[in-house]
This record gives structure tokens, sequence and C-alpha cells, in this order.
């Protein structure tokens, strides 16, 4: 089984990047072969600045790394180093309809906000789809809101193979569970689009400081509280083992405590979680050709897959001239 997936180096990774996606990269990390990617090429349709870009996707490899991904067992690249990929995408624009991307979520809502939005952006679901099909990925493990343009990937393989013959492994999406839907500060989604996120990798201080500050309601003390659907309950929930969290659920149902009390319960465990990954960032950091070295022996590994799949794509449709 070969497992796939990309994320996208637009700013520093949050709770919710982490808890709802990363955690399940890292842990299917021991499959017959896992790919993983920081999909630089993907950013730039948002990211267009140099300097920021270089610096998120040097981040996102340390955070990645420094959060367990062991690039002995999995491949870890980035995107814009294996370009065999943007030579697939360009194939299955060919066989991509123009409806199919229009309905597509990510540009659908810019256009209704009446964003201009570019071909970059149009098209991101067929990269998106290229980015899979050019490793023969069989299961790639996405949030929710990738569900649909890992549908769109599916239907290209399938086009492609009915018009050409057996060439690509039609991928499934594996969905993160839902318990993993990290909520904010304000208790709304955590998202960098929502302002509301507390970082992986954030200054201690500066975490406790967001935390101190995550909104909550205004029932008195003494008030007995349902856990369930209390956002600092459900964050306080990512740390703790199941026999800390029972306490606490006892003791909101109980009442007689204060918000404060809770959120630095959360303060310490979150420091406590991230602690040692923090202390690998640190060294990794301290080593910035020992990352180089392992996205360059990635991008080797990655290229020569993709090279083969490409050489596949490139026969079935009539490319391959002047080496058959
Ligand atoms: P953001 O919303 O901050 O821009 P991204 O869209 O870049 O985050 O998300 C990258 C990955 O992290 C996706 O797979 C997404 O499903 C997951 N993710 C982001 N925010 C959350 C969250 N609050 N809870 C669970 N998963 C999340
Ligand atoms: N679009 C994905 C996201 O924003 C990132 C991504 C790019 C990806 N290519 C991919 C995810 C291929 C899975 C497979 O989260």
């Amino acid at each position: 089984m070969r497992v796939l997936s990309g994320i996208q180096p637009t700013g520093r990774f949050h709770w919710g990047n982490y808890f709802g996606a990363i955690r399940q990269y890292i842990a299917l990390q021991h499959a017959d072969e896992a790919y993983y990617f920081i999909a630089n090429l993907h950013a730039l349709t948002t990211v267009r600045d140099r300097e920021v870009l270089r610096r998120n996707t040097q981040d996102a490899a340390l955070d990645l790394l420094a959060l367990g991904l062991d690039p002995a067992k999995a491949t870890l690249f980035v995107q814009s180093d294996v370009p065999e990929v943007s030579e697939l995408c360009w194939v299955l624009m060919t066989i991509t309809s123009q409806g199919r991307l229009e309905r597509c979520h990510a540009f659908k809502e810019k256009k209704s906000k009446g964003i201009a939005a570019d071909m970059g952006l149009y098209t991101y679901p067929v990269l998106m789809a290229a980015d899979i099909l050019a490793y023969d990925s069989n299961v790639v493990p996405v949030g929710e809101d990738q569900v649909q343009h890992i549908e769109v990937a599916r239907d290209l393989a399938k086009a492609f193979n009915h018009r050409y013959g057996e060439v690509f492994v039609v991928p499934e999406a594996k969905v993160m569970p839902d318990a993993a839907r990290v909520p904010g500060t304000n208790g709304e989604k955590m998202s960098k689009s929502y302002n509301n996120t507390i970082e992986v990798f954030e200054e201690v201080k500066a975490a406790r400081k967001k935390i101190m500050r995550i909104e909550t309601d205004s029932r008195p003390m003494e008030q007995p509280k349902e856990p369930e659907g209390d956002h600092l309950y459900q964050l306080c929930s990512l740390f703790v083992d199941d026999a800390k969290r029972q306490t606490l659920a006892t003791r909101y149902r109980t009442g007689g405590f204060g918000y404060g009390e809770i959120k630095k319960l959360l303060a310490d465990e979150a420091e406590a979680f991230f602690a040692p990954a923090r202390e690998r960032r640190r060294e990794l950091e301290s080593h910035p050709d020992r990352v180089i070295e392992i996205l360059t022996d990635g991008a080797g590994r990655a290229r020569r897959k993709a090279r083969q799949v490409l050489d596949r794509v490139q026969q079935a449709c009539g490319l391959a001239y002047t080496n058959p």
C-alpha cells in the first residue's frame, strides 16, 4: 500500500493542522511506502513573497521532522523538486472539463466573493490529481475539506484509463476522523483565515497568553457545566489521557471551578505534550544541511517513481515519439 499526502506551506502549523492532519500522516508512515510533500506549487496561488515562501517551506520541513516524520520510513520532499508532476498536470488538464473545476469549492468560494481568481487556483485540483497519480498512490489521508479534490483525482484517473488503458492507480481518500476538528480560541474551527490559531511551535509565553484569552461563556463558577460541546474541554481533551479527561469531565459536571484554572491546565498539558518535538526542532534548526539532505534524498526517490509513471503516461497517449 502506498500512502501519499501533501500540506501547503502557507504559514506555521497550528494545533488544527497537527491533530487534524499531521498526526495521522505520521501514524501512517509505517505503511509499505509513504510519500509526504510540502505543496509549495499550491502555496504559490496565495503566497506571493519569495522570502516568505522559502521560509515557510523550510519551517514546514522542520516542523514535520520535529513532530516525528521519520525520513527513514517516509519519503519527505518538496513538491516543486519533482518537475514530472507539472508535466503530468498538463496531460491531465487535457482531459479535465471546465465545468468540473468550476464546481470545486476553493475556486467557487473566491468567485462568489467577487475575488479575482487566477488559473492557478482554478486548476489547483488538477495539480493535486497529478501529485497523487504520479506516485501510484493507493491511499490519500486528508481532512474533510479535501475530499472533493480527491474525487477529481479519482475521476481523472478513471477517465484516462478508460481512454488509454490501465495506466493509473485509482486512489482512495482516507478522511481524518471528525473528532479531530479542532476549535480555535474563539470556539470556531481553528484556521489561519479566522485568526484564532495557536501554533504548534509558538513561543511558550505567547501560547500561554493566547490560551488565557480563549473565549468562554460567563456562567458563574458554581454552576455545573456539560463538558461535551465546550471548546475549552475539547482542546484539553487533545492533550490528556483518558483518566485525566474523565476527571476533567467530572469537574465540569460538578461545577465550582473557574475557566482560568482549566486554561492553566491546558497551557501546562500542551507545553508538556509538544516539549520533545520542540527540543528536536531546536536540534534540527542547528543542522540546516541535514534537512536539505533529507529533502534532496526524498526528491530523488520521488522523482524516480514519478518518472516511471510519466513514462507509462507518455507511452499510453503517444507522446513518446523520439524516444519510443
Ligand atoms: P487553515 O484552515 O489554517 O488554512 P489548511 O487548510 O492549510 O489550514 O489545513 C491543512 C490541513 O490541516 C488540512 O488537511 C485540514 O483538514 C487540516 N486542518 C486545518 N484546520 C483544522 C482544524 N481546525 N481541525 C482539524 N483539521 C484541520
Ligand atoms: N490541497 C491540499 C491542502 O490544502 C494539499 C495538497 C496538495 C494535497 N496536493 C495534495 C493533499 C495531494 C493530498 C494529496 O491541504
